[in-house]
C-alpha cells in the first residue's frame, strides 16, 4: 500500500508561508523577537550546556546570516554593522573564516542584548530597502529564502535551548504561561492501530511548497510495520502512576541510554511532576521532562511550525508507549518504543487529525 497524501483538513497544517518575500521576511523576523519577548536580558545571556546557545546568540547569528550572505554580496557600498560580529556570530561556515567556539558563546557579555536588537533592526531595514530598490532578483531572493528557513530552524533551537536552561531553576519557571493551549478535558487513554505499509518520505512540492533543504530529497518510499499510537499526550496523572509503579527503579522500562541518565543524576521524577501532584493537574499534559522520560510533550505547545509539531508527535508516541509499559508486556512496550524511535520521523500529522484538535489547536 502506498499511502496517499494527508486529507485536506490536515494539510492545512503544512501550508507553506504565504505573502510576498518582504512580508514573509518581516513576519518571520518578528517571530524571533516574539519568542524572546518573555525572557529577561539575563535569560538571553545564559548557555546551559556546550551543545546549546544563548538566546542572544541565536538572535544575532540569524541576522549575521542575512548580513553576510545577502547584504555583503548584494548591497551597494556594503559596510558591516560591526566587523567583530563576522567571527563572533559565525557558526560553522568554514568558508567565511574564523568562528568563536560554541561552548564559549555564553561567556560573551558584549555586545549587549540591546545592541543585538539594534543590529537586527538595522539589518532588517537594509534588507527591505534592498528589496525595494530591486523588487525581483532571483539569486538574491533565493538566499533570502534560505535565510528565512534558517531563522525558523533557529527559532526551534532558541526554544529548546532556553527551556533546557530554565529547567535548572529550582523554582518552577515557565517559559510562557500558555500551556495547555486549550481547556483540558479528561480523556481515557485509547490506542489507535495503524497498519503501516509503504509511505512516501521526503520533500513534496505540492504538499510542502517549493523550498526544501538538500537532505529532504530525493523523495522515496519507506516501509513502516504496523504500530499503535495513543489518543492523547501523557498527563501528570499518568506519570504519577508510572512513578508509583516503580518506573524509576526498573531498568527494563528504559532504553540503555535513558537508564544511564536516570542513574547518573539520581533522577526520580521530573520536577514538574513533583510540583504538580494535586488533582488540578492530573489530566493536564505533562511538561518540563526529559526525552528519556518520554515526557517532552510540552514541545507541542511551541506549535505553529511543522517541524516542531512532528517532533512533538514523536515524543507523544514515546510517552504513550512508555506509559503503556505499566499496563502490558514490558518487552512488547520496549520493542514498540524502539520501533517508533526508528520510524516516527516519517509519519505525518495527517494520519492523526485528532492531534490537530487537541491540544495543538
Ligand atoms: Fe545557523
Amino acid at each position: 500500500m502506498i499511502r496517499s497524501k494527508p486529507p485536506q483538513a490536515a494539510r492545512a497544517a503544512f501550508m507553506p508561508e504565504t505573502g510576498s518575500l518582504g512580508e514573509r521576511l518581516a513576519r518571520i523576523r518578528q517571530r524571533s523577537l516574539d519568542l524572546a519577548a518573555p525572557l529577561t536580558a539575563e535569560d538571553c545571556q545564559i548557555q546551559s550546556m556546550p551543545d546549546a546557545s544563548p538566546t542572544k546568540w541565536h538572535l544575532a547569528h540569524v541576522t549575521w546570516f542575512f548580513e553576510t550572505f545577502v547584504l555583503e554580496r548584494f548591497e551597494p557600498g556594503f559596510v558591516p554593522f560591526d566587523p567583530s560580529f563576522r567571527v563572533l556570530f559565525n557558526s560553522y561556515y568554514q568558508g567565511i573564516g574564523e568562528r568563536h567556539p560554541r561552548p564559549q558563546r555564553g561567556l560573551i557579555t558584549r555586545p549587549t542584548l540591546e545592541t543585538v536588537l539594534r543590529y537586527r533592526h538595522q539589518i532588517d531595514e537594509r534588507l527591505l530597502n534592498l528589496m525595494a530598490s530591486k523588487p525581483v532578483d532571483r539569486e538574491r531572493d533565493e538566499v533570502i529564502t534560505i535565510g528565512l528557513h534558517h531563522e525558523q530552524q533557529h527559532q526551534e533551537l532558541l526554544l529548546t535551548d532556553i527551556k533546557h536552561a530554565l529547567s535548572f531553576d529550582p523554582n518552577p519557571r515557565a517559559y510562557a504561561r500558555r500551556w495547555p493551549m486549550t481547556t483540558v478535558q479528561p480523556q481515557a487513554l485509547r490506542w489507535f492501530r495503524q497498519e503501516g505499509g509503504l509511505v512516501e518520505h521526503g520533500h513534496d512540492a505540492d504538499l510542502d511548497g517549493p523550498f526544501c533543504f538538500d537532505n529532504e530529497t530525493p523523495r522515496h518510499r519507506v516501509y513502516i510495520p504496523p504500530f499503535e499510537i495513543a489518543s492523547r499526550p501523557t498527563s501528570y496523572g499518568d506519570f504519577l502512576a508510572f512513578m508509583e509503579d516503580g518506573g524509576y527503579r526498573r531498568p527494563e522500562l528504559w532504553l540503555s541510554m535513558g537508564w544511564d541518565w536516570v542513574n547518573s543524576g539520581s533522577r526520580s521524577a521530573p520536577p514538574s511532576v513533583t510540583q504538580r501532584r494535586s488533582d488540578n493537574f492530573k489530566d493536564r499534559p505533562a511538561a518540563r521532562a526529559c526525552l528519556h522520560e518520554k515526557f517532552s510533550v510540552d514541545l507541542l505547545q511551541l506549535g505553529e511550525d511543522r517541524r516542531v509539531l512532528e517532533c512533538g508527535r514523536v515524543l507523544l508516541d514515546l510517552l504513550a508507549l512508555g506509559n503503556r509499559a505499566q499496563q502490558a508486556s514490558h518487552d512488547l512496550a520496549r520493542a514498540r518504543l524502539r520501533q517508533v524511535l526508528a520510524e516516527a520521523d516519517v509519519l505525518r500529522l495527517g494520519d492523526r487529525p485528532d492531534l490537530l484538535r487537541h491540544p495543538v489547536a
